[in-house]
């Protein structure tokens, strides 16, 4: 880890999300289920409680009973409430299994605590980083014969990960057959970006969360500047941490330096286009069942499915 932060000048964010990170998170989660209008991801919720009712007409598994909701990167859980309310409210004599998969214990201990208490749909917690690869021998002991499964990357995690062709075709060596995969993600709105941007330094909050793995090697926010900015060739909002002197890492393992004035990227989040999108998901092998996006086109839901040879 250490050397590829020297190399790459890069802090994997999915590292963030570990201890007092993961209390950051749970925060951020929190604030925003009862906000309304502009914040992180609002537009998602607001979206899921709009279309939860096209959705499972998309899914059409039969009568929900014993199917699973497999929850990619699930956080806190809460992105998911708008669909399980859904299910509770119109599919009541629905069976529904709760199945997160993340990279840190602390989020799916969280998630399945709360899903479990608010909407009594019980499940296994999964451990995996999807940078390693295929994740199919969790997922195979999960299923359930003849009965589908709807996989969730919800939150524009998706646009944070380093390989977005690497991840889906990660995701679809994964899946079933008959499983479905419902993604939520950033759309560019071209004339919408400084106002965007400026949005992002409102959010103190998120600054804490990135910065939390260097905080567990004893750095402090005063140790160097953030600066969020729009990188247009890749169509990314970049996060870096500039040091104001040199800073050095230090694990049992190994131990690095980082340069005075040489800018370590702490996050990107990619915003799509709905050709990019479409380019993607075939080139990972899924065929795309619905795309829908919120009315000023910032963010959409995308539903697609692997496809069989
Ligand atoms: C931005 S949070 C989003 C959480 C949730 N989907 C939401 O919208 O509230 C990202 C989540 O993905 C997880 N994550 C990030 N990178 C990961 C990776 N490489 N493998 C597995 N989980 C990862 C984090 O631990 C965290 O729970």
């Amino acid at each position: 880890m250490l050397s590829s932060i020297e190399k790459s000048r890069m802090m994997p964010t999915k590292y963030a999300y570990f201890g007092i990170g993961a209390k950051r998170w749970i925060n951020i989660a929190r604030s925003r289920l009862n906000a309304s209008g502009k914040g992180i991801n609002i537009l998602e919720r607001v979206l899921l409680t709009q279309k939860a009712g096209s959705i499972f007409d998309a899914l059409g598994f039969y009568g929900y009973r014993n199917f699973s909701l497999m929850d990619l990167g699930c956080g806190d859980g809460s992105p998911l409430y708008p669909l399980l309310h859904y299910l509770r409210n119109e599919l009541p004599k629905s069976g529904v299994r709760y199945n997160p998969i993340d990279i840190s214990p602390d989020m799916l201990h969280a998630a399945s605590k709360n899903v479990s208490e608010g909407f009594s749909a019980f499940g296994k917690q999964n451990k995996w980083d999807f940078d390693k690869g295929p994740f199919r021998h969790l997922t195979k002991k999960l299923e359930k014969p003849r009965f589908g499964n709807l996989y969730l990357f919800l939150g524009s995690t998706f646009g944070n990960m380093p390989d977005l062709h690497r991840t889906l075709v990660n995701i679809r060596e994964s899946m079933g057959a008959n499983d479905y995969l419902l993604l939520g993600v950033e759309q560019i709105v071209p004339g919408e970006i400084g106002g965007m941007l400026r949005d992002y330094y409102k959010i103190r909050d998120v600054f804490d969360l990135l910065f939390t793995p260097f905080q567990f090697f004893g750095l402090r926010h005063s140790d160097g500047e953030f600066r969020v900015t729009f990188n247009r060739e890749k169509s990314q909002v970049e996060v870096h941490f500039t040091p104001d002197k040199e800073l050095r890492l230090q694990t049992l393992s190994g131990k690095a330096t980082l340069k005075k004035g040489k800018p370590i990227m702490l996050a990107r989040s990619v915003k799509f286009t709905s050709e990019r999108l479409a380019g993607l998901f075939s080139e990972a092998g899924f065929r795309t069942e619905m795309l829908t996006t919120s009315r000023d086109n910032n963010y959409a839901l995308v539903l697609v499915q692997p496809v069989t040879l």
